[in-house]
């Protein structure tokens, strides 16, 4: 029997399975990541190796150098997520992995990890997007968390506002024009001589600043609920350069403060703008920016203040892990989406709209 035939066999009796614990791996940019989940919502390991370090030097994420460091370290985090388990291979129920979107030889290594695994193992391989993970990562920090609610969802690659209608139905409610939020932050973050990645180093210099130092202009959008970040980011540049150049000494924490301000209050005002024009009530963060510390206050009181209920990854889950990708999985093996050996890696992979 070929492995797909072998693996649909066995569908039918893993999703009436009462726990099924699933084990996945996620190497879509530059995070080496295992974990094992049970039932979409319990994390029984959570492994992540981050190649911060490595890429420092060069002031951003180096494609090769990714794809290598993905090599060395998959197998070993494969091994570390088992083992704090206290789980062999034999013991999980199936295989997730992200295969898009990221960067096509980091997402390679991790979905021929995960293919061999699955064919060694004889287990069925899920795959997953990336973005979908992000977005439960917040059924792992709330277990009362269920569809509908809409989800923003800010990373270095994503600026998208989702309505989550069930699991893995999703609707694309605005997007960003052009570059995404965390990436805003992390060129903002270089002008200012912050070592990638800038993003949490500017948010946490911007505490000590003053958010209305420097004025920046509300970019305009196509569509009503979406958004737009290269032209604030070119105005935050011309005006840092513009106060060099004149010789002005101008506060870091000032202009780290006045940029995080103004890329904040453009994403909570156009979530907002749509939680009310929708009638929606629940609201959830993800992906790597949503581990701001403004973005969350502010996203807190912009919610109390509309009768939203607002839900956030645990700080821990914000970033790039396999445990929300392990959380996709389980909901799309219930929903019986599983590949064969012929998956391969999507780095443009979409999030499908509905
Ligand atoms: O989701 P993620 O870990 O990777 C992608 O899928 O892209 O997001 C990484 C991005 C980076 O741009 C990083 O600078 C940004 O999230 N980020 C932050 C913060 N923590 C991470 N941006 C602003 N404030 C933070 N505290
Ligand atoms: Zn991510």
């Amino acid at each position: 029997m070929s492995y797909l035939d072998e693996s649909r066999s066995c569908l039918a009796a893993l999703q009436q399975k009462e726990h099924l614990r699933i084990l996945a791996i996620e190497s879509s940019c530059d995070e080496t990541a295992a974990a094992v989940v049970e039932d979409g919502r319990k994390i029984l390991s959570n492994a992540v190796f981050t190649q911060i370090d490595l890429h420092a030097l060069y002031g951003g994420v180096v494609p090769e150098i990714a794809s290598r460091a993905h090599v060395e370290k998959v197998d070993r985090m494969v091994d570390q997520a088992l083992s704090d388990a206290g789980m062999r291979l034999a013991d999980v129920d199936a295989i997730a992995v992200t295969y898009g979107p990221g960067l096509v030889g980091a997402l390679l290594t991790g979905v021929s990890c995960g293919k061999a695994l699955a064919y060694a193992a004889k287990k069925t391989l899920i795959p997953v997007n990336h973005i979908e993970g992000h977005i439960c990562a917040n059924f792992l920090t709330d277990p009362d968390l269920e569809p509908p609610f809409a989800c923003l969802v800010v990373s270095g690659g994503h600026s998208h506002l989702f309505l989550v209608e069930d699991y893995g139905v999703y609707k694309i409610i605005g997007q960003t024009q052009d570059d995404a939020a965390g990436e805003a932050f992390d060129k903002a973050a270089r002008v200012l001589n912050i070592p990638y990645p800038g993003g949490p180093l500017l948010d946490k210099l911007a505490e000590q600043g003053n958010p209305h130092a420097l004025k920046l202009p509300r970019p305009k959008t196509e569509g009503k609920y979406d958004y737009s970040f290269s032209g604030l980011k070119t105005a935050f540049i011309n005006a840092v350069h513009n106060a060099r150049q004149k010789g002005e000494t101008l506060c870091d924490a000032d202009l780290a403060a006045s940029f995080r301000h103004a890329v904040v209050s453009f994403l909570v005002d156009k979530a907002m703008l749509a939680a009310d024009d929708l009638n929606l009530k629940k609201m959830a963060l993800a992906g790597g920016v949503s581990a701001n510390q403004l973005l969350r206050r502010e996203m807190e009181a912009a919610c109390k203040k509309q009768g939203i209920q607002l839900f956030m990854p645990k700080l821990s889950l914000c970033g790039d892990n396999a445990a929300m990708i392990a959380s996709a999985g389980y909901y799309r093996l219930r929903r019986g989406e599983i590949a064969d050996l012929s998956l391969n890696a999507r780095p443009a992979l979409r999030l499908q709209s509905k």
